[in-house]
């Protein structure tokens, strides 16, 4: 093997081969095929290489099907299913599919932070690839933060965000297709939740600290909506520098699991009309922790939709009933 095929090698793993897949996020799994009746140990190497990683990925899953792939996501936790948008039949599979509404994920997100307790881990499987186009990209939340000027930093480690499903869809995107709107306003938001986040964390894990944001966020305590928008941007583009991300070319049967508490992901929305499916696994989490130790808090859900515990649809419609101002979100 020639030198610059062994240079992006990590060499402390014992139960398969690590690459690197970018200087700064992600890493290829090599030689493993994954599955729920993998060892402990396998499975602790896994989570070791997320942890250190952010964003793994594993190619040629072609044995997975949903059961399988829900089963290897039961490893690293409790699976849960998407709060608003219902899930396969049978499972609790989150899927996105371009032909339908609200299936481009082209904007940059943390899994489900409209909620006080978020995803800890996702682990998403290609369904159907498009012969090009359609890369996810994912970034080091963690490596924003330590990058950030001191001063920037104390700001940071002071605000507190909230989060909504009912967030400003339309903002950065240059087209919007009407299925996609009315997906959102039907399913995605058909009921409310927003939580309240601290902007920094504290990884529950390992200890870093990171920058919570992404779009999902609607406003910063204390601050204007339009003070608010601008301290995002500022630290929201501190997240999605080149440098700091990872792009990924999707194969047919490529599964990425990345670590929802250090990374943003983006889906690139430059495939057209080709088909592309994609269904996500979701490792059910626990709340965010300010540097201050005070913790992620609800402050609107369907009633007996409690943290933490398994969500059920029990106010479908009553969003839309209540006559509240909405626009579609995306996972
Ligand atoms: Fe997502």
């Amino acid at each position: 093997m020639s030198t610059h095929q062994t240079e992006n090698l990590e060499p402390s793993y014992q139960s398969f081969t690590v690459r690197r897949a970018a200087g700064n996020i992600g890493a290829e799994i090599e030689g493993l095929r994954i599955s729920g009746d993998l060892p402990q140990s396998v499975i602790d190497e896994i989570e070791q290489v997320l942890l250190t990683h952010r964003v793994v990925f594993f190619r040629g899953q072609d044995h997975l099907d949903d059961r399988t792939h829900q089963a290897f996501g039961a490893r690293f936790g409790t699976t849960e299913a998407h709060p608003t948008v219902p899930s396969r039949e049978g499972t609790r599979l989150f899927e996105l599919d371009a032909s339908k509404g609200g299936g481009r994920a082209d904007s940059w997100h943390t899994d489900v932070t409209f909620k006080s307790h978020y995803p800890k881990i996702c682990i998403l499987r290609a369904v159907t690839v498009p012969a090009y186009g359609g890369d996810t990209v994912w970034a080091n939340t963690v490596r924003a933060y330590e990058k950030l000027p001191p001063e920037l930093k104390s700001l940071a480690e002071q605000l507190w965000a909230v989060h909504s499903n009912d967030y400003d869809y339309a903002k950065d995107r240059q087209e919007l297709d009407k299925a996609r709107l009315e997906h959102h306003k039907k399913v995605f938001i058909s009921d409310l939740y927003e939580a309240e986040h601290p902007v920094v964390h504290v990884h529950p894990v390992t200890g870093e600290r990171a920058l919570l944001l992404g779009h999902f966020i609607k406003s910063l305590h204390n601050f204007s909506t339009t003070e608010s928008a601008r301290l995002f941007e500022l630290l929201q583009n501190r997240v999605t520098r080149l440098d700091n991300t990872v792009r990924w070319q999707w194969q047919q049967h490529d599964v990425a699991m990345w670590d929802n508490r250090a990374t943003q992901h983006y889906a690139v929305n430059d495939y057209g009309n080709q088909p592309r499916v994609v269904r996500r696994v979701t490792v059910q989490g626990g709340t965010a922790t300010s540097i201050q130790g005070q913790t992620s808090r609800t402050r609107t859900a369907p009633q007996f939709s409690e943290p933490g515990q398994e969500d059920t649809r029990v106010q479908a419609g009553a969003a839309a009933a209540s006559g509240r101002s909405q626009e579609p979100a995306l996972a």
